[in-house]
């Protein structure tokens, strides 16, 4: 974390998991066990249908309500689809886009996410955008060649301006849901390459205020020490924010330092 130059920033990812009914329930324990004054940004990104609960529950809490994933059109015949412009209505601040999972399942591919990175930033929701290796690529020794040209292809036609409100997610897919949480320094080194990448397109200032989170398996045990790296901006947390208590010692690690 740097926070003379950027925010930090905790994001939970819900998935498929929890009803909106668990969402009251689940904000008075998270706001019992965090601390009360937060040197983060707290978000819990959730399925759409749930953003509106998330956002009346998180607003006492302080924590801002997500989407996991936007549509790349302004609105029309796409039946199932939600719109960057709909989440922004129900009051989400931040979105997910480019996960693995999405990549993986519904074969989503790097210009896509950066169609859906640009409907966000045009409807004034900050995109959460996630790269990240596969195991085979790391083994090939290609981890950050391929995630340069994830960056870059995410970020195209992006300008600086907008960039500030880009969040980008380092997530190693080995990483994602396994246990398997990359070292510190596997961590630190991708996110510190992600930073050049983008000192590259855009300059040191633009680079130095852009907030890159790890995610893949960060947990309560181990987010202190990857939130310590000087790169790593954040967390994207999966399993770990669908429990309070340990939610809440992963923001607390963030308030450190
Ligand atoms: P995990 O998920 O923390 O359960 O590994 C992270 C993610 O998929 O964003």
């Amino acid at each position: 974390m740097n926070r003379k130059y950027r925010k930090t920033v905790i994001a939970g990812n819900w998935k498929m998991n929890m009803l909106a009914s668990e969402i009251k329930p689940f904000i008075e324990e998270l706001k019992a066990n965090m601390p009360a004054k937060r040197a983060c940004d707290v978000v819990l990104c959730v399925p759409g249908v749930m953003v509106p609960a998330m956002v009346k529950s998180g607003k006492d809490a302080k924590v801002a309500a997500g989407g996991e994933d936007c549509s790349c059109f302004e609105k029309g015949a796409y039946t199932g689809e939600v719109s960057a412009a709909q989440l922004a209505d129900v009051g989400a601040k931040y979105c997910v886009v480019g996960h693995s999972e999405r990549r993986q399942y519904h074969g989503e591919d790097d210009m896509l996410v950066n169609a859906k990175a640009k409907a966000l930033l045009a409807h004034g929701v900050n995109p959460i955008i996630c790269v990240g290796e596969s195991l085979e690529q790391r083994e090939a020794d290609l981890t950050m060649e391929y995630v340069a040209y994830q960056v870059k292809t995410a970020l195209s036609g992006i300008d600086a301006t907008a960039l500030r409100h880009c969040v980008i997610a380092y997530e190693p897919i080995w990483a994602i849901g396994t246990g398997k949480t990359a070292t510190a320094e596997q961590a630190e080194e991708v996110c510190e390459g992600i930073r050049a990448v983008i000192r590259k397109i855009y300059g040191a200032r633009p680079a130095r205020a852009v907030s890159i989170l790890y995610g893949g398996s960060m947990n309560a045990k181990n987010a202190a020490e990857l939130l310590a790296q000087p790169d790593i901006d954040g967390g994207l947390i999966g399993g770990a924010s669908l429990k309070p208590a340990d939610f809440a010692t992963i923001i607390a690690a963030a308030n450190q330092e």
